[in-house]
């Protein structure tokens, strides 16, 4: 009884993130590093803990307008848990931002989305966008997209913080049984 208690307010705490819009950048991540960890669960299937990754970083940002995973599966990523509209479903490596991230195991930050060769728009008004890849011993299982629409939304900040983010799922999670991948 007690058990079951304590596993029903852990769900119930997990549905609101404290976040506060009026600190910058930086201290939104670091409150919310320790959020996301608490979020991502080994008992459950790795599809849920990616969700209400995407969820926390969408409700923490307003300069995200959407934001998501692409799961690799042989030569292509596949569209995963993400928030915003609805989204290119699959992306071969080497094309656009997310292909181009995978294929060359970094992050990629672009500043203005019209000057990036191949930008793949599944969302007219994005501007700029982030995209980090998930490498574990040496294999991109995917990659962690955000866009904007803004501008040069996203800097050496986010990428410090996204990609602890990314360790973290590929430490903490077997993210090489994703059924992508089976
Ligand atoms: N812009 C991405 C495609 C994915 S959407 O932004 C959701 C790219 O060029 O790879």
């Amino acid at each position: 009884m007690f058990l079951l208690e304590k596993k029903k307010n852990r769900k119930r705490m997990s549905e609101k993130i404290k976040t506060n819009k009026s600190l910058n950048d930086e201290e939104i991540y670091k409150s919310l590093i320790p959020q996301i960890e608490n979020l991502i669960s080994v008992e459950e299937p790795i599809i849920s803990s990616l969700s209400n990754i995407t969820a926390a970083l969408k409700e923490s940002f307003d300069k995200i307008s959407w934001v998501g995973f692409y799961l690799t599966k042989g030569q292509k990523l596949y569209l995963g848990p993400f928030q915003g509209n609805v989204a290119c479903t699959s992306i071969e490596f080497g094309k656009g931002v997310c292909g181009t991230s995978a294929l060359k195991k970094e992050t990629i930050i672009v500043e203005n989305v019209h000057e990036f060769p191949g930008h793949i728009a599944c969302d007219s008004r994005s501007n700029s966008e982030i995209v980090v890849p998930i490498i574990k011993n040496d294999f991109v299982y995917g990659v962690l997209d955000l866009d904007s629409y803004q501008f040069s939304s996203f800097n050496q900040i986010d990428k410090k913080y996204l990609e602890m983010i990314c360790n973290l799922i590929s430490k903490k999670l077997p993210i090489e049984k994703l059924f992508y991948n089976e």
